[in-house]
């Protein structure tokens, strides 16, 4: 479970997130939506440790990553797909896909396994693998933004408005790829933001909605 404990951050003078509760169950597709300026990608980056809280808790099972540095949360097996996917334009997909591997210090061995693993989830990446970065076109850089989560998420996956940009046949056929991942992957937790979550009806359990900062639950399907 990764549990966010009446966590608030703050920019300047705006409260940005307040004293947010939130449960993102593993095995589970935990989806949070809301408007632009609501606070998804400020939670999403709370959980990464990309920012400071100004006070709470983030826990993942018995272990408080509150104080645990961003770029050592990944040895937690927590990967991140941020809205704008940020990819290195000058490494090749596979080598932008294994850079977070080799910050790991993942064995070769382990890195192949999920890099197979991950090509095999995203045939259309495996095609792109000698592709420069930069010259992707946006729904092949958020598959790859996807693949580069997958390598360090093995726990947890979270992804920052996956839709957004796409054009519809390519939201769809992300979506459908969401769901093969929730297949290959049941032990997986997963949270998504959007701001239409209708692509996710098929695999969401848990939808929560975050209004000014503030969360709270929409409905939950019976386990
Ligand atoms: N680095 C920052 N400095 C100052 N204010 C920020 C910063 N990042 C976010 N904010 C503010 O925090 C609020 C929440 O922003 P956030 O990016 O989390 O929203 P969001 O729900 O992801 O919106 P969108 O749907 O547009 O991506 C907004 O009012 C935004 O202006
Ligand atoms: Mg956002």
């Amino acid at each position: 479970m990764l549990r966010l404990e009446q966590v608030r951050v703050r920019f300047h003078d705006q409260i940005v997130l307040r004293d947010v509760k939130m449960d993102v169950p593993a095995s589970r597709t935990t989806v949070l939506i809301g408007r632009n300026g609501a606070g998804k990608t400020t939670t999403l980056r709370a959980i990464m440790g990309v920012l400071p809280l100004e006070n709470g808790r983030i826990w993942l099972d018995d272990v408080d990553l509150t104080g645990v540095r961003s770029h050592d949360r990944a040895r937690f097996g927590v990967g991140y797909a941020p809205e704008d996917r940020r990819l290195i334009p000058d490494f090749s997909v596979e080598d932008n896909l294994l850079l977070p591997a080799i910050a790991l210090r993942l064995a070769g061995e382990e890195r192949r396994r999920r890099l197979d693993e991950i090509f095999n989830l995203l045939p259309e990446v495996a095609a792109l693998r000698h592709r420069a970065g930069g010259v992707l076109s946006g729904g092949q850089g958020k598959m790859v933004a996807l693949g580069r989560a997958l390598m360090v998420g093995t726990r947890y996956v979270l992804l920052d408005e996956p839709f957004q940009g796409l054009a519809p046949a390519l939201a769809l056929s992300y979506a459908d790829t969401l769901v093969r991942l929730r297949k290959s992957r049941p032990d997986l937790g997963l949270l998504i933001t959007e701001s239409t979550p209708r692509l996710l009806d098929k695999i969401v359990d848990n939808s929560l909605l975050i209004e000014r900062g503030e969360i709270s639950s929409l409905a939950r399907k019976a386990a």
